[in-house]
Order: C-alpha cells, then structure tokens, then sequence
C-alpha cells in the first residue's frame, strides 16, 4: 500500500481474486515473473510475503510504497471538510491519508492517466471504507485540472498534490516496457490507449531529434553515441522490446573504459528520457504549474514530488515565479529530500524531492 504502511494498512491492500481464478504456474520453487508472484499481488492475504519483500527494500509487485507521507500530510495539513486533488493517484497511498483527514465533510478527486490501474486503485479505496461521496476518482491528465474543476463548479480547492512520474506497479509490470530490466514490449505509455508506443517515436524520430531528447530530458552525457548506436541498429531491424533498446543502447561507443554502472545508468536514463517523451510529461506538468495557483483557493496548500532534475527545475522555477508575482504567499526554502530511513527501506524514493507553495 502506501506500502510505507504496508500490510500493516492491509484495507489498501488489492481487489480480491475472482474465485474462479487458478494461480499462475511457475516453473523451480519460488515465482520469479511479476505475474506469477501471487504472493505479492495479494498482500492482505500474504501479509507475511509482502512485508518480508519490503524488509529486503523491494516493493511487492503489483503494488506502490507511498514516498514521505509523514512530511506530505505534515505540510498539506488536511482538515476535516476540505477538498483536496489528488492529481497523481497511483496505488492511492497518499491519498487515502489525505481523504480521512478530510472526513467528515471533505472531499478528494483523485486523478490519473492510466486505465489499467485506476480502476483496482478505485476499488482498493472503496473497499478501505471511503464513503463514495467523500472520493471522486477521473482518469484524466492533470494538466486539465482547471477544466475539471469547472465541471465541478469549484472555484478552486484547499490542497493540491501531485507525486510525478510512474508508479511500482507500472513499473514492474514487463507488459508494459517501462524497466529496462523486465523483457517486455517497448511501450513507455502510461496510458497505453492513447498516442503511440517509445517503440513507433524511436522508429520515427532522426539521430539528432533522437539525441536531443536524451540530452533535453535525461541530462545524458553520452545522448550522441546512444543516439547513433540506435539508428545503426534500427536500420537493421526495428526495435520493438525492452531488451533490443538495451542492447542497442550497450552497443554505443562510450569513451574511456566505462563500469558496468556507468553504462547501466546511461541506459536508465535513455529510457527515462524516452518515457517522458512519449507521455509528454513536462509538457504536462508546465501546464500544470501554470494553472495551479488558479486552482488553489486563498491559504490552499500543494506539496509536489519529483524524481528527477528537469522535474525538479520546473516546479522550482514556478513556485518562485509565482511568489514573486504574488500568487504565492509562502514557498519552500529548501527542498525537502525523504529521511535516511525511508531511503534505506525503500531505494525507490533515493532521488525524491519535495516541494510546496502556499496561495496567497
Ligand atoms: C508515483 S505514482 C503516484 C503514487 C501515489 N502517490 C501513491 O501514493 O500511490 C504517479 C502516478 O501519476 C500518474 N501520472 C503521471 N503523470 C500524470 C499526468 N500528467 N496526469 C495524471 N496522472 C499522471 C501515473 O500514471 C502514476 O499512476
């Protein structure tokens, strides 16, 4: 769950199993592929499972460890009646903390992107006793929280969240081509029913648009030389997997004797890049930043998340912007990183940062 919680917050756990539903066969003793750990995608069942997975600093598959709540909730401050947004769901970690904060009177809208997983996050929150009235869940781009608040006729709210990027289940989901380390197609969509897969934006794109978008949105060092690695490849036969893009990204000359880390970590970042490519994700978060003192009622609060420095820069920037401009009474000084111990336990929230804006 806010897997921070865990099992010990099992209501967030997972929808039950059909009850006709036989469990995956694997092959050896334990399952090895994200499908077949039944374990895992049934946490309240295995509490036992989940939490031995979490203790080694992984996150049961099929589910998502909520990144500093503590100092989320501490910020955001939620009370009773408010209305808050959720505007990256996810697994709905943060955002069942917030909505019982919000009782009785209060109301959420959770909002994301992805069809595959909003509907099990809709139905794990329902499930943990949230009354319908106090959760409105939208698959929607956050990017259009002004529209969606105006079908609501809402002025504005008393808190906005957002936690960016990709959720575990996501992931760890090898179906969907977001790991360079699970085989699986090279999709990168977070909502696979719209626009195109990385697999058909890497067949279309040129060596130097190719190389910019590494550059622009991963800092990679070695954008050129992956860039060329690739369109050598792609010009033998299409890259259509998680593992030929890896390969492809391997074979490029790096300079100098390079770690095997070195090189690991060029080829995260090439997947990140081409991620936010495909998503289109800073084209949607400065439209975000943009809109979002218009959403927030006088005194309303927003904590944001980021994972990475083009992310991290945006929000920045606008939250300065807009106290300079006075939109913004009150900023973040500093950057808010997870302690030392959420870092240990969960490796995933290492490059997580936070920041808020308070309206004026
Ligand atoms: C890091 S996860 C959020 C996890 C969540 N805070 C939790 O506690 O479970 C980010 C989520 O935001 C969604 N997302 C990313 N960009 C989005 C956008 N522009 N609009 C709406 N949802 C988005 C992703 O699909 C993903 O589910």
């Amino acid at each position: 769950m806010v897997l921070k919680n865990g099992p010990k917050n099992p209501e967030l756990s997972t929808t039950p199993p059909s009850p006709h539903q036989r469990r995956v066969r694997y092959r050896g003793t334990h399952p090895r592929r994200f499908a077949e750990k039944y374990k895992e995608h049934d946490p309240e069942r295995y509490a036992a499972e989940a939490r031995k997975v979490m203790e080694s600093g992984k996150t049961p598959a099929g589910s998502h460890r909520s990144i500093c709540v503590r100092e989320i909730l501490e910020i955001l401050a939620p009370r009773p009646g408010e209305i808050a947004v959720d505007a990256t769901l996810g697994y709905g970690g943060h955002a069942l903390e917030l909505v019982r904060a919000l009782l009785p009177g209060g109301r959420l809208y959770g909002l994301d992107v992805d069809p595959l997983e909003l509907p099990k996050t809709e139905a794990r929150l329902r499930a943990a006793g949230i009354p319908a009235e106090a959760l409105m869940v939208r698959r929607t781009n956050f990017a259009g929280l002004p529209r969606l608040l105006a079908s609501e006729g809402r002025q504005g709210v008393d808190i906005v969240l957002a936690d960016l990027g990709v959720s575990s289940m996501q992931i760890d989901d090898p179906e969907r081509g977001f790991s360079y380390k699970l085989e699986g197609p090279l999709d990168l969509r977070m909502n696979p029913q719209r626009g195109r897969p990385a697999s058909a934006l890497l067949a279309a794109l040129g060596e130097a648009g190719l190389a910019e978008i590494l550059r622009e949105n991963a800092d990679e060092p070695h954008a050129g030389s992956i860039a060329a690695s690739i369109c050598q490849t792609r010009a033998r036969q299409p890259i259509a997997t998680t593992g030929a893009l890896t390969r492809a990204i391997r074979a490029a000359s790096f300079p100098g004797r390079r770690s095997k880390e070195e090189i690991d970590a060029s080829v995260r970042r090439t997947f990140q890049a081409l991620r936010i490519a495909v998503n289109d994700e800073f084209g949607a978060l400065e439209t975000f930043l943009r809109h979002l003192p218009d959403c927030l009622k006088p005194g309303g609060r927003t904590a944001i998340l980021t994972f990475h420095s083009g992310e991290d820069r945006r929000v920045k920037k606008s939250f300065q912007a807009g106290e300079r401009s006075g939109a913004y009474a009150r900023i973040a000084g500093e950057v808010i990183r997870p302690s030392a111990e959420e870092m240990r336990s969960n490796p995933r929230s290492t490059s997580a940062k936070l920041r808020w804006a308070t309206r004026a």
